[in-house]
């Protein structure tokens, strides 16, 4: 059902002349570029009835699987511990920032009471043998299920962590045993993943084949981890579909999705080649995390689809406030004019905390007491957004009325959105990764990976370091 009441909201008045005198985005700009905010418009609704831009179609078209997913979290729960996620870029960003924007903060740290009998959750997306072995020394495996999520079936990383992990529960508890504890989340056909479920009947999930990583986290990717610690999926694909109409406005003055990319498209091209993304909320910290993961590897391409080389791209910088007004904000209020910064704020938070009125005859800090931190967070967003435009900075900024299922799904809907619609005003393939994919089969190659046998020749064959250049 629609909420409009949580309906997330974009401030752009920072990004405009109206307050940027010299620096600000003018009407005319976007006039200017009315022609190719057609042509991508268009583009974006062919691509969807085609099908080539399926995770549109993601707040609608799941139900069966949802009912699926959690009917097996319930039954799951209750036979372990912990559920650890083995993936990484699109496959493990979503579950982390997801988790963390809705769960308690130290949701881990819970008992199992509190945690309403759903397990702790691990996302292990690095091949650190230090993150593993430290949390082999804090999970028993007997009692936690893995979830090992990859599109592709084959990144390397992802994989070893099955071969370890895998093997070591099978050693402990036995085949049989360890096939009820190890699920899937896979592409139906392409890749080892598929194949080894079949081999051992583990269960999986499947990643429609048309929605690529990093646009998958309202796919079983992002889906199942959430709802394995008690997070309302349907509310968080409910919360999509209501920013999926807002993003149909053919008006891009009241379209977010589209407006998003278009302010930060004609930034760019004013020279704003970084995008720093700030949430005011420790719960949405990761989010930023996910943010740079769609936004670099999305629009940040070589080629356009002309073929021409661009070296197109706008660098995301996550950042946190109010943590980072002590660090970075003086960078962004007085450095180079090269970004646009995006604050994200919450307008009710799930906690209210006041500040006692002590110390009454110290000026300096009395003015404080009887307010609550909810006040001073609020205020210094309000703050630091005054204090960039009167620096003649772009910014702009997200409104969450509450951190929740709904307003989280609107919050990633309204990215991927943005994401496939910058990709269209800047020509470029949104979808496809090849720088990505150069250092996945440079991997593959120095592994001795079967058919990578030039590729490996290639590497072996380049220049040899300097000494001198090492100090
Ligand atoms: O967005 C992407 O395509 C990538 O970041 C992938 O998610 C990442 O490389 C992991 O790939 P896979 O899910 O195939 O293991």
């Amino acid at each position: 059902m629609r909420n409009n009441d949580l309906r997330l909201k974009l401030d752009f008045n920072y990004m405009m002349e109206d307050f940027l005198e010299e620096h600000g985005i003018k009407h005319q700009q976007v006039n200017e570029i009315l022609h190719k905010i057609e042509h991508a418009q268009k583009n974006m609704e062919l691509k969807r009835n085609e099908g080539s831009m399926d995770f549109r179609d993601l707040p609608y078209n799941q139900d069966e699987v949802v009912a699926e997913i959690i009917s097996f979290a319930e039954a799951a729960k209750d036979r372990i511990e912990n559920f650890v996620v083995l993936g990484i870029g699109g496959s493990a960003l979503g579950p982390i920032a997801v988790q963390q924007a809705i769960n308690h903060l130290y949701y881990n740290e819970l008992s199992k009471e509190q945690r309403k009998g759903y397990p702790k959750l691990y996302v292990l997306d690095n091949i650190d043998p230090e993150k593993i072995a430290s949390l082999l020394d804090i999970i028993d495996i007997e009692k936690t299920m893995f979830n090992v999520i990859s599109k592709s079936g084959s990144t390397a990383e992802t994989m070893s962590q099955l071969m370890i992990l895998e093997t070591m529960l099978i050693e402990k508890v036995g085949q049989d045993v360890a096939k009820d504890l190890i699920v899937f989340t896979t592409d139906k056909e392409k890749g080892n993943l598929i194949k080894i479920s079949k081999e051992k009947g583990y269960k999986k999930f499947i990643i429609p084949a048309s929605v690529g990583g990093r646009f998958s986290q309202l796919t079983p990717v992002g889906l199942l981890p959430a709802a394995m610690c008690g997070i309302d999926i349907k509310q968080m694909l409910a919360g999509a579909a209501l920013m999926d109409e807002m993003c149909k406005e053919q008006d891009v003055y009241i379209n977010p999705g589209y407006m998003y990319a278009i302010l930060q498209y004609i930034a760019m091209k004013k020279g704003a080649n970084m995008c720093v993304m700030m949430p005011y909320a420790d719960s949405l910290k990761y989010m930023a995390d996910w943010y740079a993961q769609i936004w670099a590897e999305s629009i940040s391409k070589k080629y356009n689809n002309q073929g021409e080389i661009v070296n197109a791209g706008q660098t995301p910088i996550k950042a946190l406030g109010v943590t980072d007004q002590h660090s970075q904000v003086q960078l962004y209020t007085e450095g180079p004019f090269d970004k646009v910064i995006v604050l994200m704020q919450v307008e009710e938070f799930k906690h209210t905390l006041e500040i006692p009125k002590i110390y009454e005859k110290i000026d300096s800090i009395a003015f404080m007491g009887g307010h609550t931190q909810n006040e001073l967070i609020r205020v210094e967003q309000i703050a630091t957004e005054y204090a960039l435009m009167k620096a003649g900075r772009m910014n702009m900024t997200i409104t969450l009325p509450k951190v929740n299922e709904y307003t989280i799904g609107q919050l990633i809907y309204l990215f991927e959105v943005a994401t496939a619609f910058m990709g269209e005003l800047m020509e470029v393939n949104a979808f496809d990764q090849p720088g990505v994919e150069e250092g996945k089969n440079a991997t593959y190659a120095m592994f001795n990976e079967p058919g990578y046998e030039d590729k490996r020749e290639e590497i072996m064959g380049r220049a040899a370091k300097k000494e001198d250049y090492v100090i």
